[in-house]
C-alpha cells in the first residue's frame, strides 16, 4: 500500500528530525504537474509541535536519512503548510515488482472477520424489475471486495416472502380458481399487479388479502401449500434471472425463516423492559436526545398479533447471530429504507442483540429516467429484468455492424458489463439516470471501453508472448511514468472501497487506468520496438495492467468477452 509506506517513511523522517508525532497522512497530489504525492498536515502538527511550518518543513526536507533519496525525485516543502513528494523511479519500479510477485498486489488481508451481506430482497410473486437491480449489482461487489481483503462473508438473500402480496396472490388464485398444480410465473406475473391495483381502490379486498396473510402467518394448512408452490416458481424465476447476472447468494432465506425467532426475541424485549403499549400495539422506543428529527417508535406487534417489517429484521438478527456470530451484518438497501434500518439498529442494539456500530446501513439512491423519476418503460412500468436485458443486448448490437456476429456467450457478458459498470461507477448513495445508449458506448466511462481496452492490451501481450521477463529501473517518457503511477494506487483503491463499502472508487480507478492505458498505447508504438529491453519493460508493466484490470472487473463481478 502506497499510502502507508509513504506514511511510514514520513513518519521516521519526523522521528529522525526530533519531531514526535503520531500519525501522518499522505495523499495522492491534487497536482499531478507538480508532485505525486502530498501531506497536508504541516499546518496542523505546527500547533501539536509549538514550531512554525516553515520550521518543521525545512528540517523535514533536508533529512539526510537513506531513505528520502532512495524513495523520492523530489521532496519539498511549500507554503503554507505542505510537503510534496514526487517519486524516484527506483521506488515506483520497486514496489512494482513486489506488486508483480505478491498474493493479492500485496495488500494484506484485514483482520479476518465474519461478515453477514443481505442484499437482492427480492420480494416473492412481484416480477424482478429494474429497481432491484441495484442491491444485487451493488451487494455482489461489495461482497467480492470484502472476501478479497481475507474476511468469511455469508451472503443472504433475505426474500420478501411472507407479506400482503402473498395474501393478495392466494386471493386473486382463488377468484379465478385456479389450482395448485395450473400455477406458473406467466400467472404470477399477471394476478400480483391485478390485485395489487385492485387493494388499492377496494379497501374490502385489502382486508381479505390481510386476513389471508395473517392466517398463512398462523399456519393455515391450505396457505401454506399455495405459499409453497408460489415459493419454488418465483424462486426459479429469480434465480434464472440472479445467475444471468453472476449473483450468488449461500442463503436463500426470507422473512418466513425469521418467524421462528419472533418469541424469542419478543421475550428478550420484554426481559429488558423495551416493549411498550401503544393504542393496542406494542412498541419500542428508539429515541435519543441528541436526535435532531424525532425518530417514531418501532412497531413490534399490531394489536391483532401480526408481526411487521421490522419485527422479522429484528428476529432476522437474532437468527444471524445464532447461526454465524458475525462481527457485522451489512444492509444494501434502498435509501428510502433508511428510517427503518435505524429504528431496527437502535433496537438491536438497546437490547443487546448486537451492537449499532455493527450493523451498517448501506443505502443506494434510486435508478432515475431522463426526467429524474424513477425509470420507467414507455408504457409507464417499471421495466422487468427479463426485458431490460434484452433492451441492453438490442441497444449494443445496433452500436456498431460488428457487434452482430459477436458470440452469443460474449453478448450477455457484454450486457452484465455495460449495466454493472453504469451502476457501480456511480456512487451508490447517490441516483443515477439510466440512458442506455451511452452507457453502452465503446467510449467514454463505460463498461465497454473497458473490456476493449483490456481486449486491445491483451492482443499486443499474445503477440509479443514474453516470458519471464524483469523490470529494470528505467521509466521510459511521461505516459510511462504516468501509467506506472497510476499501477501503483491498485491496493490503496481496494483498501479504500472495502472501508467505504463503495465499489464506485474501484469502477473510477479502472477507468482513469484504462485511459492511461490508452494513452500509453497510443504514444508508443510496443509492437515494433527494436530496443528489445525497452520492449521487456512494457510489456511487463502492460503485463501487470492486465491482471489488475481483469482482477478488479472480477471484484465488479463483470466478465471478460472472448472478443469484441
Ligand atoms: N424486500 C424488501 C423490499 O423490497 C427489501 C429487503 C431488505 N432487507 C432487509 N433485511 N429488510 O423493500
Amino acid at each position: 500500500m502506497i499510502q502507508k509506506q509513504l506514511e511510514d517513511i514520513l513518519k521516521a523522517i519526523f522521528k529522525s528530525c526530533d519531531f514526535d508525532i503520531e500519525k501522518v497522512t499522505v495523499n495522492l497530489s491534487n497536482r499531478p504537474d507538480l508532485c505525486d504525492y502530498q501531506c497536508n498536515d504541516i499546518f496542523k502538527l505546527s500547533k501539536v509541535l509549538k514550531k512554525s511550518p516553515i520550521e518543521i518543513g525545512e528540517k523535514i526536507i533536508n533529512s539526510q536519512l537513506d531513505i528520502v533519496k532512495k524513495t523520492f525525485k523530489k521532496f519539498d516543502f511549500v507554503s503554507p503548510g505542505f510537503i510534496n513528494m514526487t517519486l524516484s523511479d527506483e521506488f515506483i519500479n520497486t514496489n512494482l515488482s513486489k506488486m508483480n510477485s505478491a498474493n493479492k498486489y500485496g495488500i494484506k488481508s484485514s483482520k479476518k472477520e465474519t461478515y453477514v451481506i443481505d442484499y437482492g430482497g427480492a420480494n416473492v410473486a412481484k416480477p424482478l424489475h429494474v429497481g432491484h437491480m441495484r442491491t444485487a449489482i451493488v451487494g455482489e461487489s461489495i461482497k467480492r471486495i470484502i472476501k478479497f481483503m481475507g474476511n468469511d462473508i455469508i451472503s443472504d438473500i433475505h426474500m420478501g416472502d411472507y407479506g400482503l402480496q402473498i395474501g393478495q396472490v392466494i386471493y386473486g388464485l382463488q377468484q379465478e380458481d385456479i389450482n395448485l398444480e395450473a400455477i406458473d410465473i406467466k400467472i404470477l406475473n399477471r394476478i400480483y399487479p391485478q390485485i395489487s391495483a385492485l387493494c388499492k381502490e377496494n379497501e374490502e379486498v385489502k382486508n381479505i388479502c390481510s386476513n389471508i396473510t395473517k392466517e398463512l402467518q398462523d399456519g393455515n394448512k391450505e396457505y401454506q401449500k399455495i405459499w409453497q408452490k408460489i415459493m419454488e416458481i418465483s424462486k426459479a424465476d429469480m434465480r434464472g434471472l440472479y445467475d444471468y447476472l453472476d449473483v450468488h447468494f449461500d442463503l436463500w432465506y426470507g422473512e418466513s425463516d425469521a418467524y421462528p425467532y419472533l418469541e424469542p426475541v419478543k421475550n428478550l424485549l420484554v426481559s429488558k423492559k423495551l416493549l411498550e403499549e401503544s393504542q393496542g400495539a406494542l412498541v419500542v422506543d428508539v429515541k435519543n436526545s441528541t436526535d435532531k428529527k424525532e425518530l417514531p417508535p418501532l412497531l413490534f406487534q399490531k394489536s391483532n398479533g401480526a408481526y411487521l417489517y421490522a419485527s422479522t429484521d429484528l428476529a432476522t438478527i437474532y437468527q444471524r447471530v445464532k447461526d454465524f456470530k458475525p462481527n457485522h451484518i451489512l444492509y444494501v438497501v434502498d435509501n428510502r429504507q433508511q428510517m427503518h434500518f435505524e429504528q431496527v439498529f437502535r433496537v438491536a442494539d438497546k437490547s443487546g442483540l448486537m451492537n449499532y456500530e455493527n450493523l451498517e446501513f448501506l443505502g443506494y439512491g434510486t435508478v432515475n429516467g431522463e426526467d429524474n423519476k424513477p425509470y420507467k418503460t414507455r408504457s409507464g412500468d417499471a421495466p422487468s429484468l427479463a426485458d431490460l436485458f434484452k433492451q441492453t443486448k438490442e441497444i449494443f448490437i445496433s452500436k456498431r455492424e460488428e457487434n452482430k456476429n459477436m458470440d452469443s456467450k460474449d453478448l450477455d457478458i457484454i450486457v452484465n458489463a455495460i449495466l454493472k459498470f453504469a451502476d457501480l461507477y456511480n456512487s451508490r448513495d447517490k441516483d443515477y439516470i439510466f440512458d442506455l445508449t451511452k452507457f453502452s458506448d465503446v467510449t467514454g466511462k463505460t463498461g465497454p471501453y473497458i473490456l476493449y481496452t483490456y481486449l486491445r492490451i491483451r492482443k499486443i501481450l499474445r503477440e509479443l508472448n514474453l516470458e519471464d521477463i524483469t523490470l529494470n529501473n528505467t521509466i521510459y517518457n511521461k505516459i510511462d511514468r504516468e501509467l506506472r503511477l497510476k499501477i501503483l494506487q491498485t491496493p490503496d483503491v481496494i483498501e479504500n472501497a472495502f472501508q467505504e463499502r463503495k465499489p464506485s472508487y474501484i469502477a473510477d480507478y479502472l477507468y482513469d487506468l484504462c485511459v492511461c492505458a490508452n494513452s500509453f498505447y497510443t504514444t508508443n508504438h510496443i509492437l515494433d520496438l527494436i530496443d528489445k529491453e525497452k520492449q521487456n519493460n512494457w510489456v511487463y508493466v502492460l503485463n501487470l495492467m492486465n491482471n489488475i484490470i481483469k482482477d478488479l472487473l472480477n471484484l465488479l463481478a463483470i466478465d471478460i468477452p472472448s472478443k469484441m
